[in-house]
């Protein structure tokens, strides 16, 4: 499609804050219609696909992405909460995927992940669980785009964000200022209006939130509090 901006482009952009709400938490039998509400104010979309093995919910794949590819004109990101995610790199690339962001305790060889991604043109990220140290990414660093700090189990939305996700935020930006890096840090899970001003002073730069957003009366409106709260 058209007229699509590239994560590239919109990470260059350099904005203080970047909104990526979650579609897990859209009405599927309308989901053009929730897009059409985030679609103004959103800088991206993150995209939770689920293989009931890494996490015990399964969720959706290519044709909804496909779906969404054809109406909406945000960058895709998708968070890849499935088993060995190498072997699905290509294929959602194919169907429309910007960057990808698959669990560094889903794969094997990290560093040849990342650089696979990277071959693809595709904007390349690590997530960790809650209980995955920070420290376990130093090596890799300058190879993410953005590093995924999960701030609750993942598998489903509407969880209770976990305190201890604040500390690790502070810990990796410490790291990435330090080493002069250019990753952003991205925070997911029970993400809210009442936390996120905390979360952008621990550091983080992409806040996805997808109860919040899509639950709330007026998604395009609470997408610009997000905003507000990042000037
Ligand atoms: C959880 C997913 C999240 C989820 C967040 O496994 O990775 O992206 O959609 O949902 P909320 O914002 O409701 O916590
Ligand atoms: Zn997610």
């Amino acid at each position: 499609m058209e007229g699509i901006m590239t994560i590239s482009e919109i990470v260059g952009a350099n904005k203080k804050l970047y909104l990526s709400p979650s579609l897990l938490a859209c009405n599927f039998a309308n989901l053009q219609a929730d897009l059409a509400k985030a679609e103004a104010e959103a800088d991206m979309y993150h995209f939770d696909v689920m293989d009931g093995l890494f996490v015990p919910n399964i969720s959706f794949g290519f044709p909804l992405m496909e779906a969404v590819r054809s109406v909406s004109k945000k960058p895709l990101d998708m968070h890849l909460m499935i088993e060995a995610p190498e072997r699905y790199f290509e294929r959602f690339k194919q169907a429309g995927a910007d960057s990808i962001t698959f669990h560094l305790e889903a794969v094997k060889h990290p560093d040849q992940a990342l650089r696979s991604l990277h071959n693809l043109g595709l904007g390349a990220a690590v997530a960790l669980n809650p209980g995955t140290p920070v420290c376990i990414v130093k090596d890799i660093l300058p190879l993410c785009d953005m590093v995924l700090i999960m701030s609750v189990n993942p598998g489903y939305g509407g969880q209770k964000f976990i305190d201890y996700s604040l500390d690790k935020i502070k810990e990796l930006k410490a790291v990435i200022r330090e080493r002069k890096l250019r990753c952003l840090i991205e925070v997911d899970g029970g993400v809210k209006l009442h936390n996120a001003k905390a979360l952008l002073e621990a550091g983080a730069d992409v806040l996805v939130a997808g109860t919040e957003v899509f639950h709330h009366a007026d998604p395009a409106s609470c997408l610009r509090q997000f905003r507000a709260l990042g000037e």
